[in-house]
């Protein structure tokens, strides 16, 4: 989730907010909205990303806006020389034992950890 707290009273849409207030925006409901996402919204499909996105502020896993994060750019590069380090020695694939359980602790984690095969290739 988003936290911010409203420093003067506001209008929001069709609502009120009072000074002090602070407001919790739920991510993880905004996205499981099948208004935005389609009829597959809880469905795991990474490949929606891949089509050309209508409401590209529908999804900010870094945040948005003024305080957007300022380690994005760093955190996704990193992400990709890990990722590229790992596929140029391994082939892997998610093990039988792997039980399908996110939980949500901050960030979204599986709760059984991630149970995943590694197969050597490079030699
Ligand atoms: C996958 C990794 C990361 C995710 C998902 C992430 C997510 C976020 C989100 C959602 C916010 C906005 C919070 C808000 O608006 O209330 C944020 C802010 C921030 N992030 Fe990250 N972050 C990541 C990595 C990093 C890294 C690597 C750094 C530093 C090297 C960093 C530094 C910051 C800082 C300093 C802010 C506060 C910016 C501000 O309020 O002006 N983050 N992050």
């Amino acid at each position: 989730m988003l936290m911010r707290k409203a420093t003067k009273n506001v209008r929001l849409g069709g609502l009120n907010v009072p000074v002090d207030t602070q407001l919790y925006l739920a991510l993880t409901a905004v996205y499981h909205e099948t208004k935005i996402w389609g009829i597959d919204a809880n469905e795991f499909n990474p490949m929606r990303f891949t089509a050309v996105q209508k409401q590209l502020d529908a999804f900010v896993p870094f945040g948005l806006g003024a305080r957007i994060c300022v380690g994005q750019n760093l955190a996704m590069v990193e992400a990709k020389i890990v990722l590229a380090m790992i596929v140029r020695r391994y082939s892997f694939s998610v093990s039988p034992s792997y039980a399908h359980a996110p939980f949500q602790c901050i960030t979204l984690q599986p709760q059984h950890g991630a149970h995943i095969l590694f197969k050597n290739i490079a030699s």
